[in-house]
């Protein structure tokens, strides 16, 4: 299965994504992680993006479109993979869709998780992460058992500097301009899969089983 999952930033998309690899094994292909481990290496693509980020905008398509298109040819992918945070633009969804297509390949459903914004706010605000592994908390909804650290490795937490007041608001701005169109351009194609994204993350993850036909 070829999925793109949807939502504005704090929308739960790496929560949901993350519960679909442990149960199918469909690796997660995060645009946002891709670009955040570019920055902290210091590389080209890190350079141009971490003013764009730190700012919430979006870089521009033409950086991240030949890095999706690379990654979905890598053997992990040929059994299935799941989009987070990609595509999001109208160009981005055709140029995946033109990619998939030259591999005799295509997208099976695009699922779209929808929070009301104060609801976004407040996870982009108690969003922690752990820089080794990965693993998402939030200081309310999902904490760790120690306060501060990792539950699986120990490293100690950290919260994402796009996540903090300013770029936060910027970043919802941003999906709804420039994102949320990417919606209709699936909904026409009768791949649409809306959710919602309010309660529990198991809750909405049994409704996207559901929604998959799982
Ligand atoms: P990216 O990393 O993709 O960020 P995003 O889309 O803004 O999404 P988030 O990671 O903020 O949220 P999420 O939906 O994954 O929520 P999560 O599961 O973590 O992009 C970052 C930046 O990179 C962009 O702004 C842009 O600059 C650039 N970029 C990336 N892709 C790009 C592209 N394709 N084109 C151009 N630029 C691109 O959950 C959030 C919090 O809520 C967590 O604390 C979690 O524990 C909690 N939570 C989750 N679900 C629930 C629930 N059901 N109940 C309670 N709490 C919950």
């Amino acid at each position: 299965m070829n999925l793109v999952l949807m939502g504005p930033p704090g929308a739960g998309k790496g929560t949901q994504a993350k519960k679909l690899y442990a149960d199918y094994r469909l690796p997660q292909i995060s645009t946002g992680d891709i670009l955040r481990e570019a920055v902290a290496a210091g590389t080209l693509l890190g350079k141009k993006a971490k003013p764009l980020m730190e700012a919430g905008k979006l870089v521009p398509d033409e950086l991240i479109i030949g890095i999706v298109e690379q990654r979905l040819q890598k053997a992990d992918c040929l059994g299935g993979f799941v989009l987070d945070g990609f595509p999001r633009t109208i160009p981005q969804a055709e140029a995946l869709d033109q990619a998939l297509e030259r591999a005799s390949r295509r997208i099976d459903a695009a699922v779209s998780l929808e929070v009301p914004i104060e609801l976004l706010i407040e996870r982009q605000s108690g969003r922690r992460s752990c820089p080794s592994c990965g693993t998402i908390y939030h200081v309310v909804y999902s904490p760790p058992k120690q306060q501060g650290q990792c539950d699986k490795d120990g490293a100690p937490l950290v919260q994402r500097e796009d996540d903090k007041p300013k770029s936060a608001r910027a970043r919802q701005e941003v999906y709804a301009k420039q994102t949320a169109p990417v919606k209709a351009y699936y909904e026409k194609r009768g791949l649409l899969r809306t959710i919602d994204g309010v309660g529990s993350p198991e809750r909405i993850y049994s409704e996207i089983r559901l929604a998959l036909g799982k």
